[in-house]
């Protein structure tokens, strides 16, 4: 499934009279309907209303540890976002310092996705800033879109952006690409994980926000099979929401298999109580028989914490391809069935041995 992408428009000048206000009014009157009609969502971050204090906390930004609930909220903000657009004044011949600290409090969040420059300014139209710019975003992993717009203030009549239909063409063209470069870069998009077995051409990495749209489509599809076989729609997976899938991926460790574009496998895995708890494993019907299942299986029991004792699972009584992956890998049912469910339980020791 293509899920919608979210443009975020980063607008870094926070002096209290701007000219970026005018800027973005233009933007978004050039590119309102181009973005309809690409059914993307574009949000505003104006870096004045984001508010980060510079350089404020302890640790370095790519452990993703964040204090500040202000990086807390910049870090969902970013990471929730798909593809960007910088609107930027220049500042003695660089980006403004709030552009450069806005980037410089996160580190993942902004890696394996696009962004595209809007600059205005005196002698260079803003271009000086985005040489500057542009070295700090290709440093964080984001891939600059080809087609900057740079507005030159000397055209200006008063606060207003001269009328330029060429302009707002090329505005047009720049966010087409930049929904192009969106989808295609998908695949690169957060850390990616190395499992141990996993096939070529296929890319693991762990699950962000703007994978829960996905993930939920490929889990109810999932969860279909699932209810045939043990005849009952009374299946917990199956009517997960949005919110929920999103609520796992933040608290849980969850990882994502792509192939190409395509989200196709998913685990998870989380600390419930004394045991170490896997779940929602999931392989898109036309990916099964490959071994992935297994693959998958294996790595979310890797990554239990030292010291667990016990790894434990649960799937449908009548679910027999789950039950002999799970027996094969060493599982045993724990207790008689409850509601059509059956729970197994691992021995952490013997991990090794499967
Ligand atoms: C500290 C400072 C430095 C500036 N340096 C440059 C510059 O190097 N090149 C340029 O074209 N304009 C420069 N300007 C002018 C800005 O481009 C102009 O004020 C613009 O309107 C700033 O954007 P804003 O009004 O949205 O804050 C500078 C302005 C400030 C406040």
């Amino acid at each position: 499934m293509s899920k919608k992408i979210r443009v975020l428009v980063i607008v870094a000048s926070v002096r209290p009279r701007r000219r970026a206000d005018a800027v973005l009014a233009w933007w978004r009157a050039a590119t309102g309907p181009c973005a309809e009609a690409l059914g993307v969502d574009v949000e505003i971050a104006d870096l004045r209303e984001v508010h980060l204090p510079f350089d404020d906390e302890p640790e370095e930004p790519d452990t993703g540890r964040y204090i500040h609930e202000h990086t807390r909220r910049w870090s969902r903000t970013v990471a929730g976002a798909d593809a960007f657009v910088v609107v930027t004044s220049e500042h003695n011949h660089s980006m403004p310092a709030s552009l450069k600290n806005a980037f410089d409090h996160l580190a993942a969040e902004w890696a394996g996705k696009p962004i595209a420059w809007l600059s205005y300014g005196n002698t260079s139209a803003g271009t000086r800033a985005l040489l500057s710019a542009k070295q700090v975003a290709t440093t964080l992993g984001l891939s600059s879109v080809p087609g900057d717009i740079s507005l030159h203030l000397a055209d200006w009549t008063g606060d207003t952006p001269p009328a330029d239909a060429a302009r707002s063409r090329r505005a047009v063209r720049q966010l087409e690409r930049l929904v192009a470069y969106a989808q295609a870069l998908r695949p690169l998009r957060g850390p990616r994980i190395d499992v141990g077995g996993l096939a070529a051409g296929l890319v693991a990495h762990r699950a962000q926000t703007g994978d829960a749209a996905e993930l939920l489509v490929l889990q109810r599809c999932c969860w279909v099979d699932e209810a045939i076989v043990n005849n009952t729609l009374a299946i917990a997976a199956l009517h997960e929401d949005l919110d929920e899938v999103s609520s796992a991926i933040a608290t849980r460790r969850v990882v994502v298999v792509r192939r190409g574009a395509r989200l196709i496998a998913s685990v998870q895995c989380w600390q419930d109580g004394a045991d170490w708890r896997i779940g929602r494993l999931m392989v898109a019907p036309d990916e099964r028989r490959r071994g992935l299942a297994r693959v998958l299986l294996r790595y979310a029991q890797e990554q239990r914490p030292p010291g667990t004792r016990r790894i434990t699972l649960a799937t449908g009584a009548h679910s027999r391809a789950n039950i002999a992956l799970y027996e094969s890998e060493g599982f045993e049912q724990v207790r008689a069935p409850a509601d059509d469910v059956i729970e197994l339980a691992k021995r952490s020791d013997l991990c090794n041995a499967s």
